[in-house]
């Protein structure tokens, strides 16, 4: 017999469940007839299921919502959820407390919590939450069990870009638009439709499949969307085009276990990408992974050495060049941005990237990949092959997004990324220090795929 508590949990996830088919009328079925939702935050009361769907219905969006749920606890007659919400563009979390009478849910009170800057006064007593996602850590309820990296070495803000709480993307004037070479066109609800790969040169690739092209509603997005059409991915996910098979089919595999996950709590693309791993079915993780194998990556990256880069912000995850100009140090980064903001943004899947790097970086990159830097790493080559093309199942990694392969050596070090398969990783990354992974980084992004 299921437990009340089981119970509970059980309603408050069908609940996300019929939110997550934007059907908001479809969410009347659990609620009572006198339910009652609550903001206390901006003081506001909603009576009964009509007014509810109604006001989600309305709520501006730029499209379909999607929605996380990282946790549910429930109790006998209350559960209690963190949840968090996009529609591609806006992004927020929702603490929800529901009552529940007979089954179906009375009384609904909700907090939205906003990320605030750690106060300076008290940083001697705290450290960063790193290394592990709020769902693994919350999950353990066990704070312990969370194994802090060194203070001074949280995730790099550079590499793990976080929408700044009041980012607001531009609204689609409904106009069309175009990208070079292209006789399609699209408006920017359209290019923002989880369910919906933009194909902007269909001669480019082999035919999408389904799972790629339009993804499985709710639950599995489009790979297209955000790896893009032809798979070369943006900073803000990974190039998928040419990995081998066998290589992205373990990846899912580890996504939906859990062994990969990655170091900032606060990333929403990968918390989706792990999110839908779950839902997949085996023929569709086949059927992608048989289309992005089968793929040539062209080359998508200039790497610059440099001391000083323009002036960046963090938009839609990615870090890109600000609007009103000026120039700032380097300062031991890689800033990685489009080359032609509107093209990346229309999800034009041609869309360059450049990279600056930090003067000799990619020189000492070499050199520490192809000798292992006396010990304190491993020669990239006899894994990666000599070209760090890919050998075997093993992935390429030339010509890849820098900011992804950082991401990628501090993931495996802090074991955000724990799968049994990348256990050879793990001799390579002990010893790095954040300059060492820049300097393979670019290194490898100098490259051709
Ligand atoms: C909501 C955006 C999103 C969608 C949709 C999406 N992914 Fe991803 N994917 C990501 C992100 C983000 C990462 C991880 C980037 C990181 O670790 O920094 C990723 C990583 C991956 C990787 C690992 C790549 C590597 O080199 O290790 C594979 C494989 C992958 N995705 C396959 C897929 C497939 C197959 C689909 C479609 C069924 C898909 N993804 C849909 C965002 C997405
Ligand atoms: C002993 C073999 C071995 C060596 C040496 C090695 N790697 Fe790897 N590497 C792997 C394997 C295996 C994987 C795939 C891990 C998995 O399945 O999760 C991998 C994955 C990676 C990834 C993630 C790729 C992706 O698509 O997400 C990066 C980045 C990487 N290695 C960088 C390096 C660098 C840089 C070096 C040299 C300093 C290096 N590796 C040396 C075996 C190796």
């Amino acid at each position: 017999m299921t437990s009340p508590a089981a119970a509970s949990e059980q309603i408050v996830r069908e609940f996300w469940r019929l939110m997550a088919s934007n059907d908001f009328f479809s969410v009347g079925v659990l609620l009572t007839d006198d339910f009652v939702l609550e903001w206390p935050q901006s003081d506001e009361r909603i009576c009964g299921r009509d007014r509810f769907a109604l006001m989600n219905a309305d709520y501006p969006s730029n499209g379909r919502w999607f929605f996380v749920v990282n946790r549910i606890v429930g109790g006998e007659s209350e559960a209690v959820s963190d949840v968090s919400i996009t529609d591609g563009v806006q992004n927020a979390r929702a603490i929800s407390f529901f009552s529940i009478v007979g089954g179906k849910i009375a009384r609904l009170v909700e907090y939205w919590p906003e990320p605030t800057p750690a106060p300076e006064n008290r940083k001697h007593l705290t450290e960063k939450i790193v290394g592990l996602f709020p769902i693994l850590l919350l999950a353990s309820a066990l704070l312990v069990s969370a194994e802090p990296a060194h203070a001074d070495e949280g995730p790099p803000a550079w590499a793990y870009p976080i929408n700044p709480p009041d980012f607001k993307p531009p609204t689609d004037d409904g106009s069309p638009r175009h990208v070079p070479d292209s006789d399609a066109s699209y408006t920017l609800s359209q290019v923002r439709d989880l369910f919906s790969a933009p194909d902007w040169h269909p001669g480019d690739h082999p035919p999408m499949p389904k799972v790629v092209s339009k993804g499985r509603e709710p639950e599995v997005q489009a790979c297209g969307f955000c790896h893009r059409a032809d798979g070369p991915g943006g900073p803000e996910n990974a190039r998928l085009a040419g990995l081998p098979a066998a290589y992205i089919v373990q990846q899912m595999a580890d996504f939906k276990s859990g062994a990969r996950n990655n170091s900032s709590s606060q990333r929403l693309p990968t918390a989706m990408m792990i999110a839908l791993s779950k839902a997949i079915t085996p023929a569709e993780v086949d059927a992608a992974a048989a289309y992005f194998s089968a793929l040539k990556p062209r080359p998508v990256m200039r790497v610059v050495e440099t001391a000083m880069v323009p002036k960046t912000a963090v938009t839609s995850w990615h870090l890109s060049v600000v609007e009103s100009g000026g120039r700032e140090p380097l300062a031991g980064r890689i800033i990685e941005v489009p080359e032609d903001r509107q093209q990346f943004v229309s999800r034009d899947a041609r869309a360059r990237f450049i990279a600056y790097v930090p003067v000799g970086s990619i020189r000492r990159g070499e050199s520490l990949a192809s000798t292992g830097g006396n010990g304190k790493t491993v020669a990239c080559g006899g894994c990666h092959g000599a070209d760090l093309r890919g050998l075997g199942a093993i992935p390429g990694i030339a010509g890849r997004s820098p900011s992804y392969v950082v991401r990628q050596l501090y993931d495996f070090k802090h074991g955000a990324r724990a799968g049994i398969a990348g256990a050879p990783m793990l001799p390579t990354v002990a010893n790095l220090t954040m300059d060492d992974m820049i300097s393979l980084a670019a290194y490898a992004a100098s490259l051709s795929p």
